[in-house]
């Protein structure tokens, strides 16, 4: 496979879009919208992350300068049943923004390899 994972779901706008999606996603899905009520950023700081930390995660030009998976989510008690509505909220934001299935596979493995240190920490 020639190109990265970051150029396959489209670059910085492909990948803005996708987050900003999957944000959206989070605010409307009644299994984890409660999580997003409080947040200390705002929706739009949230996607902006969101996105920088995609970007930096699949090979592109950014460097993510946020908290990292346990500093981020530490002290929520996020539970498992969350955190696969959070990967739903994602396939379904990669399949509304026509990525392929290989690429949703490559996304959702990624995002699986961060369970341990998101969950219940
Ligand atoms: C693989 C899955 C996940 C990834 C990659 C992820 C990624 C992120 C990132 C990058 C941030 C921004 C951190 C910062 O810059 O400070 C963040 C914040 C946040 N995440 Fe997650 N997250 C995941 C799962 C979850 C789950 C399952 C929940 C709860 C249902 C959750 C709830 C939140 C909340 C509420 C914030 C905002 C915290 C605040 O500012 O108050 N996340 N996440």
């Amino acid at each position: 496979m020639s190109n990265s994972l970051y150029e396959r779901l489209g670059g910085t706008e492909g990948i803005t879009r996708i987050s900003s999606d999957i944000v959206d996603n989070h605010l409307t899905n009644p299994s984890v919208s409660p999580r997003f009520q409080n947040m200390k950023m705002s929706p739009d700081e949230l996607k902006n992350a969101a996105a920088t930390f995609f970007i930096t995660g699949t090979g592109g030009p950014e460097v993510y300068q946020g908290k990292d998976m346990v500093g981020a989510h530490k002290g929520m008690n996020i539970s498992a049943v969350e955190f696969m509505a959070v990967l739903d909220d994602a396939l379904a934001a990669l399949a509304k923004n026509n990525i392929g299935q290989r690429e949703q596979e490559e996304v959702l493995f990624v995002l699986y390899s961060m369970r341990e240190q998101i969950l219940l920490t």
